[in-house]
């Protein structure tokens, strides 16, 4: 059995455990990233695709920005539909000039393990099963079991970075936490489409028949969503069946539909949030998904994930350098303030833009009235920018 001995040990590859890691060695902080799956799978995996600007000014900060700022796509508005018409959202210019940029999160991921390796920071793809020990000591330690092989790794505290179905949260004791959630009844059926993108902003549709998303992820692919029941099943959507669908609910009156292209890839994704307070306990720290789970409406889930790294990252460099914990104690109200916010927005617009079976006649008109009202209002539609681009940064 090997012993390792390391100040951070992380779990997850993901955004959130990639970036802390990457941050951490910045500060010249030492960490063990621990992941389950092979490096591959993490580059390839098709997830979200849209960063704040404050996300994009983190990886810019961290010099991991490169191939964002050639490939990446700055989006200075977005566009909400109702009855079959466009309404433009101007982000930057609700913002003072904030946008977002549209890049996928897999390509985050890439541009994160190319530069850990690079740097010759320790990740371990395909590390086999990862439990937590000693997490109420100063001396928490990780051990990997592969192939009746053990290793230890010893460390100062440990980063739960590995998602929503990983193994920290549930190793914390349970009775330490409360979880709050909601789940929706609909899901999101997606698809990445070998088209090139035939606008230039995201449209968010609201239809009788169900939300539909036009979204993209490159000048020759593009990304498209339908609302569907939560327990639909993708083999009965056809190819023919989805762009019939996508032309009927993002058709608009000026003649305006997707183009179509080969279907690359399609999947169903359920739709919940989740919060679990607090986000810490004793030498654990949970970041990203592991803590936090949000509707994709809003297009925060990667954004959270890197906020939270940032706040751990400021709160381990205090207490590295100056011998401080305070940080770290406050690690989880703080993170938990822009979760909550994050939390709302997300539900908002959610609930803003879905069609409810159960909505009353009365529950119809007032959700058309509420889209009327922001696609009208620029003291409505300036709430909407400025979660969209995300709120500032904070550090207590
Ligand atoms: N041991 C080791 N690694 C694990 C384990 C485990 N027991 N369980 C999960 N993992 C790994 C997963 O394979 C995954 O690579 O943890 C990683 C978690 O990454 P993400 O799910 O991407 O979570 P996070 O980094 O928090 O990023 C949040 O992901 O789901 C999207 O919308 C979400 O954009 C948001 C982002
Ligand atoms: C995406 O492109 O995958 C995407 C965009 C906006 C969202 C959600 C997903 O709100």
């Amino acid at each position: 059995m090997a012993r390792l001995q390391t100040q951070v040990g992380i779990i997850g590859a993901g955004p959130a455990g990639l970036m802390l890691s990457h941050l951490l060695h910045l500060h010249g902080i030492h960490s063990v990233v621990l992941e389950a799956r092979s490096r591959q799978y993490c580059e390839e995996r098709i997830r979200a695709g849209v960063l704040e600007q404050g996300s994009v000014d983190m990886l810019r900060n961290a010099g991991v920005a490169a191939r964002l700022d050639k490939e990446g796509m700055r989006h200075e508005g977005i566009e909400l539909g109702l009855n079959r018409q466009r309404h433009r959202i101007p982000l930057a210019e609700l913002t003072n000039g904030k946008a977002v940029t549209v890049y996928g999160q897999h390509e985050v991921v890439k541009d994160l393990i190319a530069r850990l390796l690079a740097d010759g920071v320790d990740i371990r793809f395909e590390c086999g099963t990862v439990s937590l020990h000693n997490i109420d000591s100063p001396q928490p330690f990780l051990r990997r079991s592969r192939d009746g092989s053990e290793d230890e790794i010893h460390c100062d505290y440990i980063a739960g970075c590995d998602g929503f179905h990983g193994i920290s949260r549930p190793s914390l004791p349970q009775s330490a936490l409360r979880t709050f959630e909601r789940s929706y009844p609909f899901a999101w059926l997606g698809i990445l489409a070998e088209a090139p993108p035939s606008r230039d902003e995201l449209l968010y549709m609201h239809h009788e028949r169900g939300f539909a998303l036009y979204s993209m992820r490159s000048p020759s692919i593009t990304r498209l969503y339908l609302q569907c029941k939560p327990d639909d099943d993708i083999a009965h959507w056809s190819d023919d069946r989805i762009w019939s669908e996508l032309h009927t609910r993002l058709g608009c009156t000026d003649g305006w539909k997707p183009l179509e292209g080969h279907i690359l890839q399609k999947g169903i994704t359920g739709m919940r949030s989740h919060v679990t307070e607090p986000m810490q306990h004793g030498r654990v720290f949970l970041a990203g998904d592991a803590a936090h789970i949000v509707p994709p409406t809003g297009a925060k889930g990667m954004n959270l994930a890197l906020a939270d790294v940032y706040v751990l990252t400021e709160a381990l460099s205090a207490f590295y350098k100056r011998n401080t914990s305070t940080q770290l104690d406050q690690y989880s109200a703080v993170c938990l303030r822009r979760v909550w916010k994050a939390q709302r927005f997300s539900w908002w617009m959610t609930s803003l833009l879905h069609r409810f079976d159960d909505a009353t006649a009365f529950d119809q008109r007032r959700q058309l009235a509420e889209l009327d009202y922001i696609t009208s209002s620029r003291t409505a539609a300036a709430s909407l920018a400025e979660n969209y681009v995300g709120l500032p940064m904070e550090l207590h």
